[in-house]
């Protein structure tokens, strides 16, 4: 059925609206689906293995449609296709890259954010959303153990809480007016400090805001993919002594790849000692530092000068929120700040300025994230989030053990939550330095045939050259049935490619 625009008058009936009763039965519809999805997750594949010709099959092909369809029509169909065919991190077996199973109560956060549409960049425009966004972002601080006073805001996600993070650090500690002057204002070149498990953000942000790639210090790492503290002081005072200036270092509480927690304790004397912004990124590990039992190092977080963490990993927001936190809110306000004609916001005589959010980040136009992120923080408090992550703490160690117990698969690393290990066939002699190109293309293979199959995700890490599985739990599903089902998974799908490439000449 197509549905024509009435001729405008205008007394309106806009193409785009939907009235009450239709809203109320498509929206039932919508949400009867979901909670059947939610129901039934455990029995379906992790994903559909779709090719990009078969998704684009299933939605439909054509060019723009001049009129328009039933609303529906067009609902149901896309609830089925995203229903069916769609890759689910909510699967208790879903453990790739860093990206956690939805909390229930975000998918309905985010559906009562779009409903009220508040603009988060103003007061004026979101008067109760952005007192929820500070009192989020304070308990995601107090969560974390870091000052409650802090500033902080709302963002995408990782990759932009670090940048945002990295531009109030710019703008604190130049030394010069990089506002008015740029980077082409002072005398030092400016250069930043990471190990080289930092996640590739910084490249990015090294790129996008002009210091350029060569700006980058790369710090080796130990054994245990942690920063080299010693080889970061050589490298300052080097910087120092050439005539750069020390701007920025970064340590990582839980690295992309292994999970692994720098040495926080000791950079941020570090920093302390020469005068060096610290900032942690926390993007997937700094919502452990809520437990007890959390390593000093990971309670370090709370010297930073700023600290990103996400939200859509370890607080099990959907998709998408991130959040900086900046220890000192001037600095947040110092970097973002502007006040343009256009934007003659009114205190309406109010004792307490209100916070115009747009002042302490790059958006101007904001979306209400945080709302997901402060439910879900109510629903569970800090003793449902402590509960979960050491769960899945547990589940990661377990998976690690099961692992370590199957004769054809070998272990490597368990940190936070995440575990790597490879498959060696029986014959294959895992030491044999000539055995180890096999073994990296082997597991390489099997990543991807996992990845399509259905019946567990994970992804890959490299570690001392060697290609490994990698699985992260940011999942308050998975349960231990699922971990210990792992090790005859793999074992099954490595024999099968083995056998496969074992037939190929080499
Ligand atoms: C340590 C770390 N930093 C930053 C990021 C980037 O986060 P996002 O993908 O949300 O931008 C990730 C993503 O996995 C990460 O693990």
């Amino acid at each position: 059925m197509t549905v024509s625009p009435a001729a405008s008058d205008t007394g309106r009936n806009a193409p785009i609206d939907i009235d009450a009763a239709e809203f109320r039965r498509i929206g039932h519809e919508l949400v009867d689906r979901i909670a059947e999805l939610l129901d039934t997750l455990p029995a379906r594949r992790v994903t559909a293995g779709l090719a990009p010709a078969d998704a684009r099959a299933l939605i439909g092909g054509g060019p723009l449609p001049e009129q328009g369809a039933s609303s529906a029509e067009i609902l149901e169909h896309a609830t089925r296709v995203l229903t069916e065919s769609s890759l689910f991190n909510g699967h208790p077996r879903f453990w790739g890259f860093i990206t956690s199973s939805p909390a229930p109560i975000g998918m309905l956060g985010d559906l009562l954010a779009a409903a009220i549409n508040p603009n988060g960049g103003a007061f004026v425009l979101s008067p109760v959303a952005t007192e929820i966004e500070r009192q989020a972002v304070r308990w995601v601080a107090e969560l974390l153990g870091y000052p409650a006073n802090c500033g902080g805001i709302m963002v995408s996600g990782g990759n932009m809480a670090n940048m945002v993070a990295l531009l109030a650090a710019r703008r604190a500690r130049a030394g010069w007016d990089i506002r008015q002057d740029g980077l082409r204002g002072g005398e030092k070149p400016l250069v930043v400090y990471a190990s080289g498990e930092t996640h590739t953000w910084l490249q990015k942000a090294a790129d996008l805001f002009g210091l350029g790639l060569a700006a980058i210090r790369w710090i080796d790492t130990d054994s245990g993919q942690r920063m080299k503290v010693p080889e970061l002081e050589r490298a300052i005072a080097e910087d120092r002594k050439a005539g750069r200036a020390p701007l920025l270092v970064v340590g990582t509480a839980g690295t992309v790849s292994t999970g692994a927690v720098d040495p926080l304790v000791d950079i941020a004397a570090v920093c302390r000692r020469h005068d060096i912004w610290f900032h942690v990124d926390g993007a997937y590990g700094a919502p452990a530092a809520v437990l007890p039992e959390a390593s000093a190092d990971l309670k370090a977080i709370s010297l930073a000068d700023s600290i990103a963490v996400d939200p859509h990993k370890w607080l099990y927001a959907p998709l998408e929120a991130g959040c900086t936190l900046v220890r000192n809110a001037q600095h947040l306000h110092d970097a973002f700040a502007f006040h343009p004609r256009y934007y003659a916001f009114a205190d309406g005589g109010s004792v307490e300025p209100p916070t115009n959010f747009h002042e302490y980040g790059p958006q101007n136009s904001r979306g209400f994230r945080a709302l997901k992120v402060w439910l879900a923080l109510r629903q569970v408090g800090r003793a449902g989030y402590e509960r979960m992550i050491r769960d899945d703490i547990a589940l990661a160690r377990g998976m690690y053990e099961a692992v370590s117990r199957h004769p054809d698969l070998e272990a490597f690393t368990c940190q936070l939550s995440i575990t790597t290990f490879r498959y060696v066939p029986p014959g294959v002699d895992r030491h044999a330095t000539t055995a180890q190109e096999y073994l990296d293309a082997l597991n390489a293979k099997i990543v991807e045939r996992l990845q399509l199959g259905g019946e567990l995700f994970v992804s890959n890490a490299v570690i001392g050259g060697r290609y490994l599985l990698r699985a992260c739990i940011v999942n308050f599903r998975t349960t231990r049935e699922d971990i210990e089902a792992v090790p005859a998974i793999v074992a099954r799908v490595g024999a099968g490619v083995h056998a496969e490439l074992d037939s190929i000449p080499r």
